[in-house]
């Protein structure tokens, strides 16, 4: 199975330590609340260490994750969250949900066509009648207007000491934006430093792009609004949250 967050999973949750992980997910629990008041059941794509679920399922969820990455699982049952490893791509489950949810950016990940048609395929196949697919994207007019340049991240704990390099590169007839990752990482109790590299090609979609992928798969589009702030996507959206409902 690809993998790339296999190193960078085991230094997620320190580089994402400032991430409003609680907001996001009353966010989330508002966009279900408000189209589907009774849902209760909850399968996550993608659902790294747990960061949304875990609150989800704190608020009364019965939520289960599918992720593909063994490190972003470990570490999510370490947390007590109910996930397994598997590609959204191609996995089965036998039960049916009100909502699936993929947030931060997952479906971005998946970078072809065939790809995102199974992903559509199986979210409406794991969803009751009327359910839900709320997911975020990186979305094409913001990439285009404010272009990603090179940016630097440190982050540390008592332990250890990590620099991030993500340097973009454009693959622009595909939609894709190559983030190359440095990743340095210093042991403070020995001052040794290691350094590796990954590579996360992102696909940015416009709303058309998503409109066209729903509706073959038997979705309608609710609602597209900004991640977080519900505000109208504009060049200056990188993040938009689509809620689609599945046809009756
Ligand atoms: C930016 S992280 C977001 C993780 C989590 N949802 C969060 O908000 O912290 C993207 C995640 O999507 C997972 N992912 C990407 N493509 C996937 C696929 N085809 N199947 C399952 N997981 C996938 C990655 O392994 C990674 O954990």
């Amino acid at each position: 199975m690809n993998d790339n967050f296999n190193l960078y999973g085991k230094y997620y949750d320190l580089l994402y330590c400032n991430k409003n992980y609680l907001a996001e997910s009353s966010y989330i629990d508002t966009c279900i609340r408000s189209n589907l008041p009774n849902a209760h059941t909850i399968l996550e794509f993608g659902s790294g260490t747990g960061g949304h679920g875990l609150i989800l399922q704190n608020s009364g969820y019965d939520i289960y994750g599918l992720e593909r990455s063994e490190q972003m699982v470990n570490e999510a049952k370490l947390r007590g969250y109910p996930c397994e490893q598997a590609d959204i791509t191609e996995f089965s489950i036998d039960r049916k949900f009100d909502v699936v949810v993929s947030l931060f950016h997952v479906i971005s990940y998946v970078n072809s066509n065939s790809s995102l048609e199974k992903v559509f395929r199986n979210a409406s196949g794991c969803l009751n009648s009327g359910g839900l697919f709320i997911f975020d994207v990186w979305y094409s007019p913001a990439v285009y207007y404010q272009k990603p340049e090179t940016r630097i991240k440190r982050v540390e704990n008592n332990e250890i000491e990590v620099v991030r390099i993500a340097e973009p590169e454009f693959r622009t007839s595909e939609n894709i934006v190559n983030v190359n990752y440095t990743i340095l990482v210093k042991e403070k109790e020995t001052g040794n430093w290691i350094e590796f590299r990954e590579n996360h090609p992102m696909r940015h979609f416009s709303i058309p792009e998503i409109g066209l992928l729903a509706t073959t798969k038997g979705f309608t589009i609710i609602t597209v609004e900004e991640f977080l702030t519900g505000n109208q996507p504009s060049e200056h959206t990188w993040g938009v949250n689509f809620i689609l409902k599945k046809n009756e």
